[in-house]
């Protein structure tokens, strides 16, 4: 069997309080004809063994880049990339590509959005699981089968031994899900990177996969990032949540925290995006104003500003630093944070120049039922 995860009993004190995964001031920019691409401009996050981090925002905002900058996995000829990623306390930006093999599978995997890209449509999946295997760990080809067998009875594909023999495209999208999962765990990787696992999946499937993941991350004591566009996703699953926009992390905190206490105005925005369990099915999900911004000519001040219901004349000019808010690991990026007395004024002079029902036409929002709880009540 294959080297089960992580184990908390078997780590000294100090790995025990350190945190897994320190990233510092990374930044990942593309080289392109049109100018530089930024990304990730400036991330800095840490993850704890055996926590979980939801890593949300809209497409383009960076989460895939992000991912794929910690793991090395940015192949392109056109990528430059400055800061520290530290795993296990080694720099990851300095190991060699042939170092870099030995990390991935073994020390951190990934999972990705569409299993049917991953998984090589015309070799059977028992076969691409036992060459994964074997690759990494030193076992027969009969010890790699009964490893990948019992690997797919772990994700709960049911008849594993039949299902050893199937090409991908005899089983269903959730089925393929599950197999790139049972890869991703073959050599007991400490981290796994899940990004948008389920988007390509059917929404009942999804709950299932999200399940799967959970339940294979606390049984593994494996840390795992799992990023989304979909803050529902990771409400109740990840012990930590950081939303990005544009290359940056605009608020980062504990789950809980988070949904109490959220501080940044595109958080907000977000949070209203997600559909309500008893939200008519004719109704229009609440979009969020305005496009994503240019990552070559990014808004100058915030780059939220021009599509913020709370932005004023200072958002337009100056970049809000990441500040801490009281709660122990809490930080957001805003000059007018959601729920305060100054990001009350904001919204409410905004309100009353109509800047918010310009937003709201743009956004298909209704801006007289989207009035932050806060307002007016604190
Ligand atoms: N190789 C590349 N060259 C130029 N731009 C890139 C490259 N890869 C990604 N990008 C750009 O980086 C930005 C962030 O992309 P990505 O991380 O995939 O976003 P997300 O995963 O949040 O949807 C996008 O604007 C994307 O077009
Ligand atoms: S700094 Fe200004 S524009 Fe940016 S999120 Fe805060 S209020 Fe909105
Ligand atoms: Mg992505």
């Amino acid at each position: 069997m294959p080297t089960a995860g992580a184990d908390a009993t078997r780590l000294t004190k100090s790995q025990q309080t350190e945190p897994l995964l320190v990233v510092e001031g990374l930044k990942t920019h593309f080289a392109t004809p049109n100018g530089l691409v930024k990304a990730v401009d400036g991330v800095s996050l840490s993850v704890a063994r055996g926590k979980t981090l939801g890593v949300v925002g809209e497409s383009g905002s960076g989460k895939t880049v992000l991912s794929r900058s910690i793991m090395r996995l940015n192949t392109a000829g056109n990528v430059i990339t400055h800061g520290r990623v530290s795993y296990d306390g080694e720099d990851l930006l300095q190991e060699s590509p042939k170092e870099m093999r030995e990390i991935w599978g073994v020390e951190m995997a990934m999972v990705f959005q569409d299993p049917m890209t991953s998984l090589n449509p015309v070799v059977r999946v028992g076969r691409q699981m036992t060459e994964h295997i074997r690759h990494h760990l030193k076992v027969s080809k009969s010890e790699a089968a009964e490893t990948a067998i019992e690997l797919l009875r772990s994700v709960r594909i049911p008849e594993p031994e039949a299902r050893f023999s199937n090409y991908p495209h005899e089983m269903s999208g959730g089925m393929r899900q599950r197999v790139c999962i049972a890869i991703a765990l073959a050599c007991g990787p400490k981290m796994l990177f899940a990004d948008e696992p389920t988007t390509a999946l059917d929404v009942t499937v999804q709950h299932q996969i999200l399940n799967l993941l959970e339940q294979q991350q606390k049984d593994r004591f494996m840390t795992m990032i799992m990023v989304t566009h979909d803050l529902g996703v990771v409400a109740g699953r990840t012990d930590e949540i950081a939303v990005m926009y544009a290359g940056k992390i605009a608020e980062k905190a504990p789950t809980g925290e988070l949904f109490a206490d959220m501080r940044h105005p595109y958080t907000e925005s977000l949070l209203r995006s997600i559909p309500k369990i008893n939200q008519p099915k004719h109704t229009r999900l609440a979009a969020i104003s305005g496009r994503p911004p240019d990552l070559i000519n990014p808004p100058s001040g915030c780059a939220f500003s021009p599509r913020c219901p709370y932005a004023q004349p200072k958002c337009f000019e100056q970049t809000p630093p990441l500040t801490a808010a009281p709660a122990p690991g809490h930080q957001y990026a805003c000059w007018f944070p959601v729920g305060s007395p100054e990001g009350n004024q904001a919204w409410e002079t905004n309100m009353a120049a109509g800047r918010l029902q310009t937003l709201a036409a743009a956004g298909e929002l209704n801006a007289t039922e989207d009035i932050p709880a806060t307002i007016g009540g604190g």
